[in-house]
C-alpha cells in the first residue's frame, strides 16, 4: 500500500521535558489504526506534531503528495475536555468551519458548500440541530458536530482525538461502524482508551507512551501492553468484542 506519513526519529519536547522519543512510523493508505497509551504518553502530541501545530525537536514528518495538495485532505477532531456552554456558535456553522480551509475567505461559502454541510448533518443524524448553539447539545450530539466538522471536506486522512468521550454506547458503536464504512476510502488514525470495543474496528494498533510501538494486528496481548507500562484494559474480540481488565503499576513491568 502507498505510504501516506513517514515519520522518522520524531522527537518532541515541552521545554526541554522529551514527550516523545525517537519515534518512527509510517501511515499508509487505507490503514486504520488504534494509538493507545496511558494519559499523558503523549498521543495528541503525536497527531498535533502531524498535523503540523507543534515544531519537533529533531526528525522528520514526510507527507506523500496525495496529502500535500490541499489543507482540507486531513480532517481533525480534536480532543474535547469541557465546552463552554455559552459558546455562541451554531451547529451548522461548526461543521461549515470544517471546509475554511479550503477557501479564501474573500469569496466565502457557496451554495454547494452549504448542501455539503447539510448533507454531512443528515448522515449524522444531527440535522434538527442544525441552528442550535453547540454549548447546548449533550455530548453525543457535540461529539457528532465534531466528526461532522472533521469529515465534511470529503478528507484523505482523518485524525481522531478520542472520539469517544462523553458519549453513550449507542453512538459510540454507531460512531465506530460509521467510521469503518470511511475507512473504505478514508485512512483514519484513531486515539481511544477503549481498546476493547475498537479491537474489532481497527486494523492496527500503536501504543504510544514516550516510544511508540506498532503492532501489525488489531489484537495485542495483555502481556505486550504489560512489558510496555501501557495501562489499557483489554484485549480481544472474536465474534462478541470483549474487554479483560488488566491494572497496570506505573513504571513496573512486574506482572
Ligand atoms: N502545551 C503543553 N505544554 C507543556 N506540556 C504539555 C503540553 N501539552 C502536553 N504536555 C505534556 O506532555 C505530555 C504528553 O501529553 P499528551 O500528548 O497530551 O498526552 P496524551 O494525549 O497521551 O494524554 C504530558 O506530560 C503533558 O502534560
Ligand atoms: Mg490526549
Amino acid at each position: 500500500m502507498n505510504i501516506l506519513i513517514d515519520i522518522k526519529n520524531l522527537t518532541v519536547a515541552y521545554n526541554s521535558k522529551v514527550v516523545l522519543d525517537d519515534v518512527s512510523f509510517t501511515v499508509r493508505q487505507n490503514d486504520f489504526i488504534g494509538i493507545i497509551g496511558p494519559n499523558g504518553g503523549g498521543k495528541t502530541t503525536l497527531l498535533k506534531a502531524i498535523l503540523g501545530l507543534i515544531e519537533p525537536v529533531s526528525g522528520e514528518i514526510c507527507f506523500c503528495d496525495e496529502l500535500n495538495k490541499k489543507r482540507g485532505n486531513i480532517g481533525y477532531l480534536p480532543q474535547v475536555n469541557k465546552f463552554d456552554s455559552k459558546f455562541p456558535m451554531s451547529v451548522f456553522d461548526v461543521v461549515l468551519s470544517g471546509l475554511a480551509s479550503n477557501k479564501s475567505l474573500k469569496y466565502g461559502f457557496l451554495k454547494k458548500d452549504k448542501n455539503r454541510v447539510n448533507e454531512v448533518l443528515a448522515q449524522l443524524g444531527i440535522e434538527k440541530q442544525s441552528h442550535k448553539s453547540i454549548g447546548e447539545l449533550s455530548g453525543g450530539q457535540m461529539q457528532r458536530v465534531f466528526l461532522g466538522r472533521a469529515i465534511v471536506s470529503n478528507p484523505k486522512l482523518l485524525i481522531l482525538d478520542e472520539p469517544d468521550t462523553f458519549v453513550d454506547n449507542q453512538f459510540e458503536n454507531e460512531l465506530y461502524k460509521k467510521l469503518k464504512d470511511l475507512n473504505e476510502n478514508v485512512t483514519i488514525l484513531l486515539v481511544t482508551h477503549d481498546v476493547g470495543t475498537i479491537s474489532a474496528y481497527v486494523k492496527s494498533i500503536a501504543c504510544v507512551n514516550r516510544e511508540l510501538h506498532y503492532h501489525q494486528s488489531n489484537i495485542i496481548t495483555p502481556e505486550q501492553l504489560a512489558s510496555y507500562n501501557c495501562p489499557i484494559k483489554l484485549i480481544t474480540h472474536g465474534s462478541v468484542p470483549h474487554t479483560v481488565l488488566q491494572t497496570h503499576q506505573p513504571h513496573s513491568n512486574k506482572h
